[in-house]
């Protein structure tokens, strides 16, 4: 009995483990084998192909960057979030361009050589406004990178933001899977002008970034089977995946949770199909368990957002409930942070983090 149990463990083992390989090696896998992956009893080869294939292209060196949160308006409806535009009960903040300098210069002093200027889709930051508010940093922090994540607009409004000076663009798919795009957002949101955003973001040359939540309600292994695909395809510098987590004041407020094993697999499965991509340890991440950001580097991440918003507007800026925004969480709990991550082995190091070209990549044998 005993020794059936073991061998079917060993032969168990043995598969995952071939799985794994082939995954790190041709960076693809049938349909069957990814569900396989997302359904194994104990992924931690999995884990070990992850951490080694991102330490083959960045060692354990993280990226950190200061995320500045500088609206919570927004003019979207997504059923999930929590500064959708129905929640009445949020509190509804926008930072100055002054005060957004201010954040940058704190972080720039924190050692940050990446500013990422998050919010929700604010009408008042047009186009003028936001290439005003781009322009300042660039002339101020020449060395540093200017990340915006400020949801969906039209190509040309992206192309006077790249020329103003940015470089960098996050903008989450959510889901790759229409019906379930439909579930998640109102009917005037299509995956359709989401991904001309992301095609429009990396044609135009910002490194750009994609990425879901997990464990959405009505999100399927099969759903997440057409994330790994659209990314195959898409190609992104970053991907964002963090456990999605109820807010109280939407329609989600009583839904279950995403998983975090779940999650540390995705990330495991993304580090070995876009083996140089930026992968973040999210704040949701960091939400949902302490050691949330330590088992994402454990899974293959290399990059850690600390908030360095002002700490007038961080509970305010809640997309989901109990968002953590202090202690590691924060710019200035940032040595507190390395201590952590030097104790998991990881050194957090001052450096724009730009996505690196495929030369310098240290990749031995891509396809
Ligand atoms: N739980 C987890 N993540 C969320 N986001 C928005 N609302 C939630 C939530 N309730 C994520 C979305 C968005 C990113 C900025 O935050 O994926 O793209």
């Amino acid at each position: 009995m005993e020794n059936h149990g073991n061998a079917k463990e060993r032969d168990h083992g043995a598969g995952v483990k071939a799985l794994v390989e082939k995954l790190g090696r041709e960076q693809d896998l049938s349909d069957e084998e990814f569900l396989a992956l997302l359904r194994l009893p104990d992924a931690e080869a999995l884990f070990a192909a992850a951490r080694e294939a991102r330490d083959r292209v960045y060692g354990r060196r993280v990226f950190i960057r200061g995320l500045i949160e500088f609206t919570n308006f927004c003019k979207n409806d997504c059923l999930y979030c929590g500064i959708r535009r129905s929640n009445q009960r949020a509190q509804r903040y926008r930072l100055t361009k002054e005060e957004i300098l201010e954040c940058c210069k704190e972080g720039y002093d924190l050692g940050f050589r990446t500013f990422v200027l998050q919010g929700g889709e604010d009408p008042y930051f047009t186009d003028d406004r936001m290439a005003d508010i781009v322009a300042a940093i660039r002339a101020l922090f020449p060395d540093c990178a200017i990340t915006l994540s400020i949801g969906e607009r039209s190509r040309e409004s992206y192309e006077r933001l790249f020329a103003a000076g940015a470089n960098r663009y996050l903008l989450r798919h959510e889901t790759a899977d229409p019906a379930h795009y439909a579930r998640l957002h109102p009917p005037e949101i299509s995956l359709e002008n989401r991904l001309r955003c992301l095609r429009d973001l990396k044609d135009i040359g910002f490194q750009t970034g994609a990425g879901f939540m997990v464990g959405s309600p009505g999100q399927t292994d099969e759903c997440l089977l057409r994330d790994f695909r659209f990314l195959q395809q898409l190609r992104p510098q970053m991907v964002g995946i963090g456990p999605f987590l109820p807010h109280r004041d939407t329609p989600f407020r009583d839904e279950a949770p995403g998983s975090e094993e779940k999650t540390l697999r995705c990330l495991a499965i993304v580090r070995l199909l876009l083996p140089r991509v930026l992968l973040p340890a999210t704040t949701a991440l960091g939400t949902l368990d302490g050691d949330g950001r330590e088992k994402g580097m454990n899974a293959g991440c290399n990059v850690i957002m600390p908030n360095l918003s002002p700490r007038s507007v961080r509970k305010k800026y809640l997309l989901y409930d109990n968002k953590r925004a202090d202690g590691d969480e924060a710019a200035e709990g940032l040595a507190a942070l390395r201590a952590r991550m030097n104790a998991a082995g990881y050194e957090i190091v001052v450096d724009r983090g730009d996505f690196p070209a495929e030369e310098e990549g240290g990749i031995p044998h891509e396809p």
